[in-house]
């Protein structure tokens, strides 16, 4: 049996076929490359020693799927596919509907024709807004996204509730990660943004390495430990774990489960900035800037219950974040460009 990865040439995706891969699994992966490049897959085979076959194609495709699952025999789906940019979300809202909805739903109706009922989806904290209390369980109501890249990720949440009330026999798994930064300490695979990185790791990492001249702190007058913004760093290879430990409790839990994939503590901009200069020994100049539109003041999860039920938790500290970014972005200052 085999294991469909949506997505999976991606950050995040390949960093968890390389999980499966070690643990013995067979994987498939569907990408349509929009954001990514076989050089990940090729990294990955570096890697793990073994190649993992790429089906180069639109999530969206129904024909493609129906074809995928008659061919292959797929027991159960990891879906990352999808956009991600909040500030192109805002710009392209449609899009990224048609994407995350639309892909997703495409997914859930082939999946349904084959009769795959086993499915982890890449949903984010994004979903829970803004809350009041810190740090946020699963029970947290699901708040109202500030943009349509979260909406598209909370009415995805919304059309999985629904299809498992209507047939019980689903397993699916809601994973909301937290803020994944890092790369597997190999140094060959890692985050390679197209254009000016919107996320904070990865422009400290440029800036670092020269491709860009200086951080812009958002903001340094919230309600924070040192006025700048809090967030729940993960390292990209403990949420891939939790990929696996997700995957094995619903082979035997049919249902809908909703997950943090977080450490369940915050940092600060200013400590990410101090972390990474004692990682790199590089400096990382930086300004105080405007706050960022749409951003909250401080996001950490209670990761309690992804402990509890899947026996996982995160086990790597904001120094092998550091360095594990620092050693990918070092070792490709170009990212994944020089290896096309
Ligand atoms: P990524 O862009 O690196 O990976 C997404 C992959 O999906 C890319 O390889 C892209 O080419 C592919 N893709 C996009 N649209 C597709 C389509 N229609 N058909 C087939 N393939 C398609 O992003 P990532 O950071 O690895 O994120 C993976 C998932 O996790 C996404 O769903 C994202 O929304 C979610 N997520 C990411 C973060 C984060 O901060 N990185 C946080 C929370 C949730
Ligand atoms: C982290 C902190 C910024 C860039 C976003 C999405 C979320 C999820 C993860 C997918 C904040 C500050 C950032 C910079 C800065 N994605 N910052 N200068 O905003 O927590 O989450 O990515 O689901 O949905 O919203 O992550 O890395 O952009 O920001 O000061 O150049 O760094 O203000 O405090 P965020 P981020």
């Amino acid at each position: 049996m085999a294991l469909l990865i949506t997505g999976g040439a991606g950050y995040i995706g390949s960093h968890t076929v390389v999980e499966l891969l070690e643990a013995g699994q067979e994987v498939i992966v569907l990408d349509n490359l929009a954001n990514s490049s076989r050089a990940s897959l090729q990294r990955v085979a570096q890697i793990t020693g073994r190649e993992p076959q790429l089906i180069e194609g639109d999530v969206r495709d129904a024909r493609l799927l129906d074809r995928l699952f008659a061919e292959h025999p797929v027991e159960a789906v990891v879906h990352f596919a999808g956009l991600k940019a909040v500030g192109e979300s805002v710009r392209h809202p449609l899009d990224y509907y048609d994407n995350n909805v639309g892909g997703s739903l495409a997914l859930c109706q082939a999946m349904a024709r084959a009769g795959v009922r086993r499915l982890a989806f890449s949903s984010s904290a994004t979903v829970y807004g803004a809350p009041a209390d810190m740090p946020i369980p699963e029970t947290c109501p699901i708040g109202i996204p500030t943009n349509p890249y979260g909406q598209s990720k909370r009415m995805v949440e919304d059309m999985l509730n629904d299809l498992v009330a209507s047939d019980p026999r689903w397993s699916i798994a809601l994973l909301r990660y937290f803020n994944p930064v890092g790369a597997h300490p190999s140094g060959l695979i890692g985050e390679d943004p197209d254009g000016i990185p919107n996320n904070l790791l990865p422009y400290i990492t440029q800036v670092a390495v020269g491709r860009l001249e200086r951080l812009a702190v958002f903001g340094d007058d919230y309600p924070t430990i040192d006025g700048t913004g809090v967030r729940d760093y993960i390292h990209v290879v403990d949420l891939a774990r939790g990929h696996l430990a997700a995957l094995g409790f619903l082979s035997t839990h049919p249902g809908i489960h909703a997950w943090n994939l977080g450490t369940g503590t915050g940092y600060s901009v200013l400590q990410i900035i101090e972390a990474f200069e004692r990682a790199s020994g590089r400096p990382v100049p930086y300004t105080i800037a405007p706050r960022r539109p749409g951003d909250v003041a401080q996001c950490w999860s209670d990761p309690a219950k992804a402990m509890r039920e899947l026996g996982w938790r995160a086990t790597l500290g904001l120094d092998r974040m550091m360095e594990d970014a620092w050693r990918w972005q070092s070792g490709n200052p170009a990212g994944y460009a020089e290896a096309d």
